[in-house]
């Protein structure tokens, strides 16, 4: 009988590829996959370290899954159970100490060993921690995939991150800034294509800092390539009809990923920014390395280039020193900008980050401010639905709804698109007209008109 595999997966969407090449690398080891961990062989918790919350959460989810060990080891089988991703790389020693059931803990950078991890912990007993930043590059040591794509597929270029914002983990828990050489991400975009995926995602912890090696033929050969030629490049593969990017860092736009919003139709209106806050003393104390007033103009030279672009943003408030003229130019700043969507957090503060150690804002005040914000954004984010309502527009079907006979997809501006459409025209980018609006989602009809033209 075959062997199963279940993956669950927290925190961003570089976890979220991590977890789909994992998946890859164990399956010619007989694992096929599995939605739960009941009965699984193998599972593997992708973790992430950004807040205390998403930390904790995997030791809550550790003591269930040791109940499963537990039960199937009174069967007489085994489960093999892993800590992969970020909580494993800040904390593996921990893990390993508060958790000695776990079977091994293996940082974002080193899972390419899954498979010889696997053979290990199968051999023998003892826990296998795998946490240094090994000196092969991860990505050459990944299949190549020929599996089926998704509609809308994610694309790893670039990793780690060497801003180092006073209040964030990822410049540990992923190390230093890496992009993969143009080639190698053309090569994958042109397998995913092959595969059958119409849009791509490019994902980097800070992916407008790309800067890979240029291919062997073609503009710069022997220097570096930055997103804005990257997204030219892949503009003009052939099947590939949509393009995105995230997450970007407002000090990294330059003026080639500018002219790339301007000139390529293939790149998608919607663009995730983040500010993290609109007071120009907590972006300086946050180390961001910009101002408000640089992140407006950035966004008003963006739109000049692409008129209809839509923004999202991620904000922190409570950030320590954060006093109420701070937090209301952060509102002032949403007011004026105007986002399409966002995410905002209470500042969580994160063991070895610089931020952790100030004197913090009190929890009632940043309940209090996240609540004032959010409901700005939400109203924001209302406006920019119910503006949709009687256009129509182009939305790339991607998977099935939740009920019979509908499907999901998404408009140019990154707005989920439920319409009643049968179950192959998924990979369909249809005409939608939009005649509703739920909290976060439009409803549509396809306009059949059109589609027929
Ligand atoms: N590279 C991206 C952000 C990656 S983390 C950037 O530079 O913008 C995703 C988001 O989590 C951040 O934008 C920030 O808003 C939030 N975040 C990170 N660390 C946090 C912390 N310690 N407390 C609260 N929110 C945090
Ligand atoms: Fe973290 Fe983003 Fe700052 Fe890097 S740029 S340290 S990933 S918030
Ligand atoms: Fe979380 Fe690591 Fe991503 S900390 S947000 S999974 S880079």
């Amino acid at each position: 009988m075959a062997k199963r595999v279940f993956i669950q997966t927290y925190g961003c969407q570089m976890n979220v590829y991590d977890s789909a090449r994992m998946a890859e690398l164990v399956e010619p080891l007989g694992y096929a996959p599995s939605d739960t961990a009941k009965g699984a062989d193998l599972v593997i918790l992708n973790t992430c370290h950004i807040r205390e919350k998403a930390a904790e959460k995997v030791f809550s989810e550790l003591g269930a899954i040791r109940r499963l060990k537990e039960a199937k080891e009174k069967r007489g089988e085994r489960m093999i159970l892993a800590v992969a991703g970020c909580v494993a790389q800040a904390e593996g020693a921990e893990i390993m100490r508060r958790a000695p059931f776990v079977d091994m803990v293996f940082g974002p950078q080193s899972y390419h060993r899954l498979p010889e991890m696997v053979a290990r912990a199968t051999r023998e007993a003892g826990g296998i921690l795998e946490t240094d930043f090994p000196a092969e590059a991860k990505f050459d040591h990944l299949l190549e995939s020929t599996a089926k794509s998704e509609v809308s597929a994610l694309l790893t270029i670039q990793e780690g991150c060497d801003k180092f914002c006073t209040f964030c983990v990822v410049p540990y828990t992923r190390g230093a800034e890496f992009s993969r050489p143009a080639a190698q991400v053309i090569a994958e975009a042109e397998r995913l294509v092959a595969g059958g995926a119409r849009e791509i995602t490019l994902l980097g912890q800070n992916v407008n800092a790309y800067h890979g090696a240029a291919p062997a033929n073609g503009p710069r050969t022997g220097g570096e390539w930055g997103l804005g030629d990257l997204l030219r490049a892949l503009a003009r593969l052939p099947g590939l009809d949509r393009l995105r990017y995230t997450t970007s860092h407002p000090r990294d736009v330059d003026e080639a990923l500018i002219a790339a919003h301007r000139d390529l139709p293939e790149l998608m209106p919607f663009l995730h920014l983040p500010v993290q806050s609109g007071s120009d003393g907590v972006l300086m104390a946050m180390n961001r390395r910009h101002t408000a007033d640089d992140y407006r103009r950035t966004v008003q030279k963006l739109r000049e280039a692409r008129p209809d672009l839509a923004f999202s943003s991620d904000f922190i408030v409570g950030y320590p020193g954060e006093s109420e003229l701070d937090f209301r130019a952060t509102l002032d700043l949403v007011a004026e900008i105007g986002f399409a969507q966002a995410y905002s957090f209470k500042y969580s503060p994160r063991p070895g980050t610089p931020a952790a150690i100030e004197k913090q804002v009190p929890e009632p005040v940043k309940d209090e401010r996240l609540a004032a914000l959010q409901s700005l954004l939400r109203e924001q984010q209302k406006a920019f639905n119910e503006a949709a309502v009687g256009a129509t527009m182009p939305v790339l079907l991607e998977r099935p709804g939740r009920h019979a006979g509908q499907l999901v997809g998404r408009s140019p501006w990154f707005h989920p698109v439920h319409v009643d459409a049968e179950p192959d025209r998924i990979g369909a980018i249809v005409p939608v007209r939009i005649i509703g609006v739920r909290s976060n989602s439009l409803t549509g009809v396809v306009d059949n008109l059109q589609a027929a033209q």
